[in-house]
């Protein structure tokens, strides 16, 4: 007759403890996540080392941490630089692809295109010169080359050469055959071309096709404008191959729309967007973002992409593809209208919006979905 109040003393005792251990591995996950976002809000003060600029509207720059040694990366991913370039010095902050790749970085580069009426490039310009200290964030983003030994395809369209840049110096030490097309309109804004120039002599594994469509009367390669076709006539068993493409909205949904028809399978195809298009209202705009714990409001102001106007905020949003494939950066839309710079590739369900390839139209009321957290 005793066993019964034993055994259910023996039960609480089990219940009990898998409470505390529940408590104990949530609490660590938690403390783990908060250590996570500490470290990833802490921003690296970096000084420039090396500045130089091509043709009037792109700038590279070079730097060195002033506090230790950098953190690796994956080739391809990105930056935010935070700098004291809005109205009245506020900090913004932007996302630039790290340019070069090293195992063991002692530098990071940056390339930089000019932005019309941008407040970042406008300050950059300006300011970035050799000594000058600038905030970035640890390198970030999930357009990274995954390893494989099938043969890789790299199209870089203007700016868009720079991830592609790192990805490249990651992949030749392996002996993958890597081909780069690299677009541009006119030669001399084919950046970095005599590096690439000097490894394809020394690499024969490696190719490098550049694309002028206004070209010089010297220019004695490739002329008019890169399309798909042109890219699969030069790879030898074209579907067998992995693409990492980053370019404009244009050049990338006619390339995509291409190399399918090709028989490029939608799996082998990787891409980053680095301007998603152009926001047609420039207005200043209240974002109002409801959290679980409270609100956060900041003003759009001419940014290209929602996600831009909440990181220049300080806002951070999870993020992977910035493209409107993954769906990481998803929120809901409480209130207000969004203009869609590119068609998403994620299906996003009705009242929830991409923030990385929508801009504000009106005032904007936002919420975070279930688990998702703004940090
Ligand atoms: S970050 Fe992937 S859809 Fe926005």
């Amino acid at each position: 007759m005793a066993a019964a109040p034993v055994l259910s003393l023996a039960v609480v005792g089990l219940v009990s403890l898998a409470f505390i251990a529940w408590l104990t591995v949530d609490g660590l996950r938690a403390l783990l996540a908060r250590r996570t976002a500490e470290r990833r809000r802490r921003t690296l003060p970096m000084r420039i080392t090396r500045r130089d600029e091509v043709t009037g509207e792109l700038l590279c720059l070079s730097l060195a941490s002033t506090a230790g040694r950098l953190p690796a990366f994956s080739a391809g991913q990105h930056v935010l630089l935070e700098a004291p370039a809005g109205k009245a010095g506020r900090l913004i902050r932007r996302a630039y692809s790290l340019a070069a790749w090293q195992a063991r970085p002692g530098h990071y580069e940056l390339g930089i295109k000019r932005e019309g009426k941008g407040a970042m490039t406008q300050w950059l310009w300006n300011n970035a010169l050799a000594g000058t200290i600038l905030n970035l964030s640890r390198p970030q983003g999930e357009f990274v080359v995954e390893p494989a030994t099938a043969p890789l395809v790299l199209i870089g369209g203007g700016i868009g050469i720079t991830p592609m840049r790192a990805m490249l110096h990651a992949t030749l030490p392996g002996g993958r055959p890597v081909t780069l097309f690299h677009a541009a309109r006119h030669t001399e804004q084919l950046l970095y071309r005599a590096e690439f120039e000097a490894l394809a002599r020394q690499h024969p594994q490696f190719r490098y096709i550049a694309v002028v469509s206004r070209p010089d009367a010297n220019w004695t390669g490739r002329s008019g404008r890169l399309d798909g076709h042109a890219i699969v006539d030069a790879i030898p068993d074209a579907p067998a191959a992995d693409y990492y493409l980053c370019a404009g909205n244009d050049m990338l949904a006619a390339l995509r729309t291409d190399l399918q028809a090709r028989g490029v399978a939608a799996e082998r195809l990787h891409w980053e967007v680095f301007n998603p298009g152009t926001a047609s209202n420039q207005a200043s705009l209240e974002i109002v973002c409801r959290m679980p714990d409270g609100e956060k409001r900041c003003q759009s102001r001419g940014e290209p992409t929602l996600l831009a106007t909440l990181e220049a905020n300080a806002i951070e949003l999870p993020s992977e593809c910035r493209a409107g494939s993954c769906g990481v950066c998803q929120l809901g839309l409480v209130a207000g209208d969004v203009e869609w710079l590119l068609t998403p590739e994620f299906a996003v369900p009705p009242g929830n919006i991409l923030p990385c390839v929508c801009a504000p139209r009106t005032k904007l009321e936002l919420h975070c979905l279930d688990g998702q957290k703004m940090l």
